[in-house]
């Protein structure tokens, strides 16, 4: 009797892990009434083996172009691979023990990276790495918009990604980001499996958003 019971409640959660549809669990349940794309981008481990057309990655790039930054230096830049190339495989050797497992099924693995002086005269651009952030941003809301997850990680190992693509102290390596299509959770090992289906959370605004500089202290 007690065996059956475990058993169907085995059934029941293997069942709700293999046909719970990602996409509608991580949809933001929201206070207030924000933008569909914001709503529906979030940060997708498994990937289809779907490749990612020129066309639709330098339209994400263009999209992060558009994205403010300080003085309009765009000091981003960025490097790209596609699944099965060379340089996918170098990238990926540099992340993390905890990002390799699910992020070499990437249709396409990018390198984010800023310029660390501003082109004109040279002088140290202290927003560069802001900028960067906010344009792969940008990209990623793009991203929702055709159907294609992104998923940034600043889990990697910074020494190899430098001394591995012979990065100069000219650049700040930013994260790297991982896009493709969306597959099934069913796909993943765990813990990332169960991750998958998590619904996301954050803040209330009232936690981070102040009328006074008190609550600083
Ligand atoms: C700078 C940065 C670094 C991140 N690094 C990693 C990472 O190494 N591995 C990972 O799985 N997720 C990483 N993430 C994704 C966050 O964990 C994720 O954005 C956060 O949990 C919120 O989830 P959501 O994007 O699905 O809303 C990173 C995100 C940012 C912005």
């Amino acid at each position: 009797m007690i065996c059956c019971i475990a058993c169907t409640i085995f059934n029941l959660v293997y069942i709700m892990e293999v046909t719970v549809p990602s996409k509608e669990v991580k949809i933001a349940s929201t206070q207030y009434p924000v933008l569909d794309i914001i709503k529906k981008r979030w940060s997708a481990r498994a990937f289809t083996a779907q490749n990612i057309s020129k066309q639709d990655l330098h339209t994400l790039f263009e999209a992060a172009s558009w994205s403010p930054s300080s003085m309009n230096e765009q000091p981003w830049v960025y490097v790209y691979a596609h699944h099965g190339s060379e340089l996918f495989e170098q990238m990926w050797s540099c992340l993390a023990g905890g990002n390799q497992p699910w992020a070499k099924n990437a249709a396409v693995l990018v390198l984010s990276l800023c310029r660390n002086q501003f082109a004109a005269n040279q002088q140290a651009n202290f927003h560069a790495l802001y900028d960067v952030g906010a344009a792969n941003t940008v990209l990623l809301l793009q991203a929702i918009t055709m159907g294609i997850y992104g998923h940034i990680m600043g889990g990697f190992d910074r020494e190899k990604t430098k001394s591995t693509f012979a990065i100069s102290d000219n650049y700040t390596i930013a994260t790297f980001i991982a896009l493709g299509y969306l597959d099934e959770p069913s796909i993943l090992e765990e813990p990332f499996r169960t991750r998958e289906t998590t619904p996301r959370t954050r803040k209330p605004t009232a936690d981070f958003a102040f009328d006074t500089v008190e609550k600083l202290q």
